[in-house]
């Protein structure tokens, strides 16, 4: 940006990128830009912020404590802030700290908890006479997302508080986590049925969370431990330790290791056995917090910035091995995207073996000047896929020379291409790269997508080499006299396929536009889409307007479905599929049976302070109710907010009820 004026628009603009790459981070797990070229973004905006501090909003990507507010779910706000822990890797940095907490206390007499750090989403879960009321995610630390419904899903969460200290009103912080086990299971299943990885057990447990349907969040089995107690009307709380046999008595599920201890020397040891056995324990942590005892030295000692000064993380650095690299293949995924891989001498590392790790794409291997043939750092954090940190330079043996991505496609020999802005490489021959099609196919069958049973890798495979297949519209097509032809496949098998395949023709709408392989579009996007649209009829109706209306979807995700749409192979695939008989089941929402919205045509005006209007729309939206744009006698209700416009006026004109947006909420 350097050499010309950078306008607010600028900044604007670049604000919106960054979240648009927040969100396809944190919601889609698809990011389409490396953590490099991201923080080298961040950066940017930072630097016109110093410069424009007048242009900073609560909703800079900067001022957000790390997380998103998806857009599609109501707004909460958190009483109480949530916040987030200044942290270190360093021992030093750690008896620092509590040199500090000593000094501005001007006492050594503290005690501190030193707390197993989960590998998870932080969550804000609150109860109402023991009835669990509501959920919501972290946001941005002040506003958060309110999640309710899949909150109830967790496993080990109770809807009801037992024992006799149930205080009247009680807000609980805690961690939402995926068990190691299940984390590794939900991989497997998406390897196995070709749906893209989930990278770490956080970005598994945050993402489920924040699907939009909450009988799919149900179906991952997510946990919580509680940390913290944010607000307790019964007031009968000191300290943090005092805090976890509250939660224990009320039977909530709370952080399984806490420690009391007076040294710095006894939290030291803490964290040593904590390290030594952390591999061992069924969740991931990464790292252990250290908290002052006492709730009222807490409060004295206040927050700095986002963070407070009465606790600390200390945190595990990534395990790391050095091995040679043998090779870099590139692997072609079902929308073209080209991925080179380091095929690597077989080591041990974190209790596996590890012969492949990712290297991301072509300029992250131009910028770390990485080898074949060079002994290469690798690091396994709370990631399941590994990552090369990058070369030992001194031991670069002669005769390397720098990597350069192939110029053809490995698997149909098209030339690679890339495009402007954008990290990835990509196979443009969409339309009949055996590779690419062969992704596609797998992913339009897994679970998430078309869910049909019995299609998985060596079926289609098979399919594929016979010439059976080679689009998705051709699965319909299908006979079980093809099916019968196929190595040690019985006439039962090929029912049981062909009985998936017609199952498969009445898949929800949502899991319908996931299955297209819409690059961006994973399962929070299809659902919004299919929410706006409706039924199938109106997808091809959708413009750029409608899109950006949705909120949650920005630019490059609009533009990545407009283009898809607007492709007549396209086009074309989903009218075959069409007369093959797939008609997906639009979006019934179960809410929307007796409710009072139902069937009611709302007008909305004004400013809402608690719900964006998209996100109002949505809400009634999915209680079967109708938005419009202007009242007339067939509104059903105007629902007014802050400084509203002549639509009020025309309301009471015909008599049309206005609604308050906390009547409105009551309504919900
Ligand atoms: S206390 C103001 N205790 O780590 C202190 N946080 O990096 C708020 N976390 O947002 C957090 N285990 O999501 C606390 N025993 C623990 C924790 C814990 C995991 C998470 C939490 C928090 C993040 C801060």
């Amino acid at each position: 940006m350097a050499g010309r004026t950078i306008e607010k628009s600028d900044y604007e603009a670049l604000c919106e990128e960054i979240w648009e790459h927040n969100r396809l981070y944190y919601l889609e797990n698809q990011p389409v830009i490396s953590d490099y070229k991201y923080d080298e973004l961040l950066q940017q905006l930072q630097e016109i912020e110093q410069e424009h501090p007048e242009w900073i909003t609560p909703s800079s990507p900067t001022q957000r404590v790390g997380e998103m507010v998806s857009g599609a779910f109501p707004q909460v706000n958190h009483k109480v802030p949530m916040l987030s822990l200044a942290n270190t890797y360093e021992k030093k940095e750690v008896s620092l700290f509590i040199e500090r907490v000593y000094k501005l206390l001007k006492t050594k007499d503290i005690s501190f908890t030193a707390e197993l750090k989960m590998d998870g989403t932080a969550v804000s879960i609150t109860y109402e006479k023991g009835r669990l009321t509501r959920g919501a995610t972290r946001g941005n630390g002040r506003k958060g997302d309110e999640i309710t419904s899949n909150i109830r899903t967790i496993r080990n969460l109770p809807l009801q508080l037992s024992g006799s200290l149930v205080p009247d009103h009680l807000e609980v912080r805690g961690e939402v986590y995926l068990p190691r086990k299940a984390f590794l299971d939900l991989n497997t299943e998406r390897e196995a049925t070709g749906e893209p990885l989930w990278a770490n057990p956080r970005n598994a447990a945050a993402g489920s969370l924040k699907l939009l349907n909450p009988r799919e969040a149900g179906r991952r089995p997510l946990h919580i431990a509680f940390y913290g107690i944010a607000e307790d009307s019964s007031g009968t709380i000191a300290t943090q330790m005092a805090g976890f046999e509250l939660l224990e008595a009320l039977g909530l599920p709370r952080i399984q290791e806490a420690l009391l201890c007076h040294t710095f020397d006894e939290i030291w040891a803490f964290i040593e056995r904590v390290a030594a056995l952390r591999r061992g324990l069924p969740f991931e942590i990464d790292g252990v917090v250290i908290k002052v005892n006492d709730l009222a030295l807490q409060k004295k000692l206040g927050v700095t910035g986002k963070s407070p000064r009465w606790a600390t993380a200390y945190k595990f650095a990534p395990e790391q091995a050095v091995t040679r690299l043998n090779e870099i293949t590139v692997q072609v995924g079902r929308t073209g995207v080209v991925t080179p891989v380091a095929e690597l001498q077989p080591i041990l590392l974190a209790g596996s073996t590890i012969a492949r790790a990712t290297l991301h794409n072509e300029d992250e291997i131009k910028r770390r000047d990485i080898r074949v043939g060079d002994l290469v750092t690798i690091e396994k954090g709370g990631d399941v896929i590994p990552k090369v940190v990058g070369p030992l330079l001194e031991e670069r043996p002669p005769n390397t020379h720098p990597w350069q991505m192939p110029g053809l496609c490995p698997s149909c020999h098209t030339s690679l291409i890339r495009e402007e802005g954008f990290a990835a490489t990509l196979c443009p021959n969409h339309a009949s790269c055996p590779e690419q099609n062969f992704r596609k196919i797998l992913y339009f069958a897994s679970r998430v997508a078309m869910d049909i049973e019995h299609l998985g890798e060596k079926v289609t495979e098979q399919l594929m080499a016979k010439g059976f297949i080679s689009r998705l519209s051709d699965i319909y097509t299908l006979t079980e006299e093809q099916l019968l032809q196929l190595p040690n496949f019985k006439q039962k098998a090929a029912q049981n396929l062909l009985a998936g395949i017609e199952r498969s023709k009445q898949a929800p709408l949502p899991q319908f536009l996931m299955a297209l392989g819409i690059p961006h579009v994973g399962a929070a996007t299809a659902e919004l889409i299919a929410r706006k649209v409706g039924s199938i009829d109106n997808l091809f109706d959708l413009s750029p307007h409608d899109l950006l209306s949705i909120g949650g979807i920005g630019e490059i995700v609009a533009n990545s479905i407009l283009t898809y749409l607007d492709n007549p192979a396209n086009r074309d695939e989903i009218n075959v599929l069409r007369s093959h008989g797939v008609h997906p089941t639009p979006v019934i929402l179960p809410e929307a049976e007796g409710h009072p919205f139902n069937g009611k045509t709302f007008v909305l005006t004004g400013t809402l302070e608690r719900h964006t209007r998209d996100a109002a729309a949505a809400l009634i939206k999915e209680r079967g109710g109708k938005v419009t744009g202007s009242v007339s006698h067939k509104t059903s209700y105007l629902l007014a907010g802050e400084a509203p416009g002549s639509k009020l006026a025309k309301a009471e004109e015909l008599k049309v009820p206005i609604l308050t947006e906390a009547e409105f909420e009551a309504m919900l």
